[in-house]
C-alpha cells in the first residue's frame, strides 16, 4: 500500500500519529474533497511546515487509493470508539460533516 510506504513514516499506520507537528490524518477537514487533499499531497501547499509534494513517487490514482485508506481507517475508528470520539471532537469544529464512505 503507498499509504505504509510513503506517509506511515510521519503519520503513523493509521494516520493517526500527531504530536506539534504531525496532525492526525483520520481527522483533518483535507479528507472532506480530493481536490484539497492532492493540494496538500501532490502540490505541496504546505510543503514550508514540513509536509513536502509527493507527486514524483505518487500519481493522481494513488492519492485517490491513499485517501480512500485513510477513510476507511478514520470510519473504523468512529465505529470502534464513538464515544471516546466524541470527546475529542467535543470542541466546535468548522466540519460537522460525516466522513463519506471511500
Ligand atoms: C516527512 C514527514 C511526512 C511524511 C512522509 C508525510 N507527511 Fe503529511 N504532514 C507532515 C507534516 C509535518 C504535516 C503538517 C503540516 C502543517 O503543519 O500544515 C503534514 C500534514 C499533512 C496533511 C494536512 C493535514 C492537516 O490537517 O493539516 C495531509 C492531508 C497529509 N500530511 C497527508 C500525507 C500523506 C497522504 C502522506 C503520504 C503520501 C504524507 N502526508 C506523508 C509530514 C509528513
Amino acid at each position: 500500500m503507498q499509504y505504509s510506504r510513503y506517509c506511515a513514516a510521519c503519520h503513523g499506520e493509521n494516520g493517526q500519529t500527531r504530536g506539534a507537528t504531525f496532525p492526525d490524518l483520520t481527522r483533518t477537514p483535507f479528507l472532506y474533497s480530493q481536490e484539497g487533499f492532492d493540494q496538500v499531497v501532490l502540490q505541496g501547499v504546505r510543503a514550508e511546515r514540513g509536509m513536502v509534494s509527493f507527486a514524483k513517487v505518487l500519481t493522481p490514482a494513488d492519492t485517490r487509493a491513499v485517501r480512500a485508506f485513510i477513510i476507511a481507517r478514520a470510519n473504523e475508528l468512529k465505529k470502534a470508539g464513538a464515544g471516546r470520539r466524541q470527546r475529542l471532537q467535543s470542541a466546535p469544529r468548522p466540519d460537522g460533516v460525516p466522513l463519506p464512505d471511500p
